[in-house]
């Protein structure tokens, strides 16, 4: 299957993809995750990418379709993928559809993960990720780790991402209620989009969205 991940900042798209593309044995493509990686390796993509993230707006897209596009064309995505955070404007949209058809391929389906406002800025606040593995998120409060600052699956060290703070957040969404959710139409007019309440217990945000896509 080749599906993309769509919803606000903090929606939990990361949590989800975790999860999703292990049942669907399918790679996780997280376009935020690969800048963080190129950030933390210090290459000059990541360093082109930093100034953007910080202040919470898109790395220009010359930059982001190029990197997921390279990511789309390696032998594990051959057979399906789970894009996260891609596409992320209508230029990026239009982008993919020309790199899947130039295979003759095609989408299966947008999964649009749907919370309200401010649970996205509880669920951000409290949030804690893994320094050796961005599959491993935890919250504060929600899912917190055993031991503080310790990643209960690896034992990597858990921090802060410095795009989380109250101020970039506000950015961050205002992006994308004006850049990310008219893909959500231009995907509507293709017929693939499935929306579903992110809301509850993760595992239940989980079985919601494997119905979703009709295989619970
Ligand atoms: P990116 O890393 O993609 O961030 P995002 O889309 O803003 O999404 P987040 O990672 O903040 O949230 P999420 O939905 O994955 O939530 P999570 O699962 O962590 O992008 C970062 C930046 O990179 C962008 O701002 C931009 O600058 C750049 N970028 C990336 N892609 C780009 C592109 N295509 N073009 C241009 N620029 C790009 O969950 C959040 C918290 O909630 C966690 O603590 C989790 O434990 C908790 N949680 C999850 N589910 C639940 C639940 N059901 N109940 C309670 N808590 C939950």
């Amino acid at each position: 299957m080749r599906i993309v991940l769509v919803g606000p900042p903090g929606a939990g798209k990361g949590t989800q993809a975790a999860y999703l593309a292990k049942n669907l044995a399918i790679p996780h493509i997280s376009t935020g995750d690969l800048f963080r990686a190129n950030i933390s390796q210090g290459t000059p993509l990541g360093q082109k990418a930093q100034e953007y993230m910080r202040a919470g707006q898109l790395v220009p897209d010359e930059v982001t379709i190029g990197m997921a596009k390279d990511r789309m064309q390696q032998p594990d995505a051959a057979h399906g993928f789970l894009l996260d955070g891609f596409p992320r404007n209508l230029a990026q949209a239009e982008a993919l559809d020309g790199i899947l058809k130039a295979d003759d391929l095609k989408l299966d389906a947008v999964l649009d993960l749907e919370v309200p406002e401010d649970e996205v800025v509880k669920r951000i606040a409290g949030r804690r990720m893994c320094r050796k593995d961005s599959s491993h998120i935890f919250h504060a409060i929600y899912n917190p780790p055993k031991t503080e600052g310790v990643c209960d699956t690896c034992g990597g060290e858990l921090y802060q991402r410095e795009d989380d703070s109250e101020e970039t957040v506000r950015k961050r969404l205002e992006v994308y209620h004006s850049e990310t959710e008219p893909i959500i139409d231009y995907y509507k007019a293709q017929g693939l989009v499935v929306t579903i309440s992110a809301l509850g217990k993760v595992v239940e945000v989980t079985q919601r969205a494997m119905a979703a896509l009709g295989r619970d």
